[in-house]
């Protein structure tokens, strides 16, 4: 059975199945792996149990987590734990209003907060369709995604967003947001910030992918790899996908294996007069990236130069092939470890280069 109900584009089981515990251990609900334990957690696989959730009952604060593979968990969470099992992927139909104004092309799904993103990757691929093909491996789910607007060579989740949808804890009703109203930035959106986190739970996302567009390979080495592994025949979406995948297990542990958030830091924007001051003091090349507020340059490089890269402290480490990436190198690391490691780290950029790190990884 297919609902339509909650606001719209939203279809999903109504299958109404929430499962409660308290003391919960989210070892296995974190990235990371930190031995935390939460005091109530809340599982539930439908939009329409949020409507059965007394949120003004639970005990705070609430917490609505996809994979949590881009969380650091510093000790046990004194409130609840939601995690999403909306786990759906739904093309609209060609009447669906939200197509007015779309390009050619256009094809629009619906997406379950609780689905992961890889497997969004995977089935659009899978069906020829342009958009997904560069966020292919990205640990998380599709919720996830929308809050945190995750991004890889060259594509952003919100590069596809047409409309986020969400259950609004306060009101106790279904809204939605387009996505020209969520803020969209460089890992960044309203669902991130007072007043929009921990009222607005996502539950599904509408996405417009295209037949007709073509692939993104602007990133780095990126075509080269793309040409060669087509190696003279078209170039399709499963193949970009392919190459994608290839370049993120070549460089980030793989989450079954070693404990870590993907990036740990943000890569740092800094203003073109400070970019020129830092070149001319070292006088050395700096890889840098133009950026809309002015110059990004790449964290890896930073911790890198500053001696980080495959060292570990203790339990946590900095990955020998993307220093970017903390890990929980022996899978015994307390959340202690990796919070010492991380201030390490952004002292000794911040001695070197006078930049301060900002974490991307939300820590709590
Ligand atoms: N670099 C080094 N040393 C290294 C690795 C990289 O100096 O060992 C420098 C190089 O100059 C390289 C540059 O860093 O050209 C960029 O490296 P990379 O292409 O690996 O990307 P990144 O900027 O480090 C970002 C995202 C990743 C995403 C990649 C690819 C952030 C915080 N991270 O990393 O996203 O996969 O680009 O698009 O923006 C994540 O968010 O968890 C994540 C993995």
């Amino acid at each position: 059975m297919c609902i339509f109900a909650y606001g719209s584009a939203h279809p999903g089981p109504e299958m109404n199945m929430i499962k409660r515990k308290s003391n919960f251990s989210l070892k296995e609900m974190n990235t990371f792996r930190m031995d935390v334990k939460c005091r109530q957690y809340i599982e539930y696989d439908s939009v329409a149990d949020l409507i059965d959730i007394d949120f003004e009952k639970l005990p705070t604060p609430v917490l609505n987590l996809g994979q949590g593979s881009n969380i650091l968990f510093t000790g046990d969470f004194p409130g609840t734990i939601l995690w999403s099992r909306i786990d759906f992927i739904h093309e609209l139909p060609a009447e669906d209003g939200l197509y007015c104004g779309m390009p050619d092309g256009t094809v629009l799904i619906s997406v379950g907060a609780g689905t992961e993103m890889d497997k969004v990757c995977g089935w659009a691929a899978e069906k020829g369709l342009w958009g997904m093909e560069n966020l292919s491996h990205i640990p998380g789910d599709a919720g996830a995604a929308a809050v945190q607007n995750i991004g890889a060579y060259g594509t952003e989740f919100s590069d596809a967003t047409v409309m986020i949808y969400c259950y609004d804890t306060e009101e106790e009703e279904f809204t939605h947001f387009r996505a020209e109203e969520c803020g969209y930035g460089y890992r960044d959106s309203v669902f991130k910030h007072p007043g929009f986190k921990g009222r607005y739970i996502v539950t599904h996302s509408v996405l417009a992918l295209s037949t007709d567009r073509g692939p993104q390979l602007g990133y780095g080495h990126v075509e080269e790899a793309v040409m060669q592994a087509a190696g003279g025949k078209q170039i399709t979406p499963a193949v970009v996908r392919e190459v994608i995948t290839g370049i993120r297990r070549a460089k980030l542990p793989e989450p079954s294996e070693t404990g870590s958030a993907g990036s740990f830091f943000k890569n740092p924007i800094i203003s073109e007069d400070r970019f020129n001051e830092i070149r001319r003091r070292y006088s050395m090349e700096i890889p840098h990236y133009p950026a809309e507020e002015g110059i990004k340059i790449p964290a890896a490089w930073l911790i890198e130069q500053c001696g980080w890269k495959g060292k570990t402290v203790g339990n946590a480490g900095v990955h020998p092939a993307q220093p970017l990436v903390l890990t929980n190198a022996t899978g015994k690391a307390s959340p202690g470890e990796i919070i010492k490691l991380k201030d390490l780290i952004i002292k000794s950029v911040q001695d070197k280069f006078g930049i301060m790190l900002i974490p991307e990884v939300e820590i709590i």
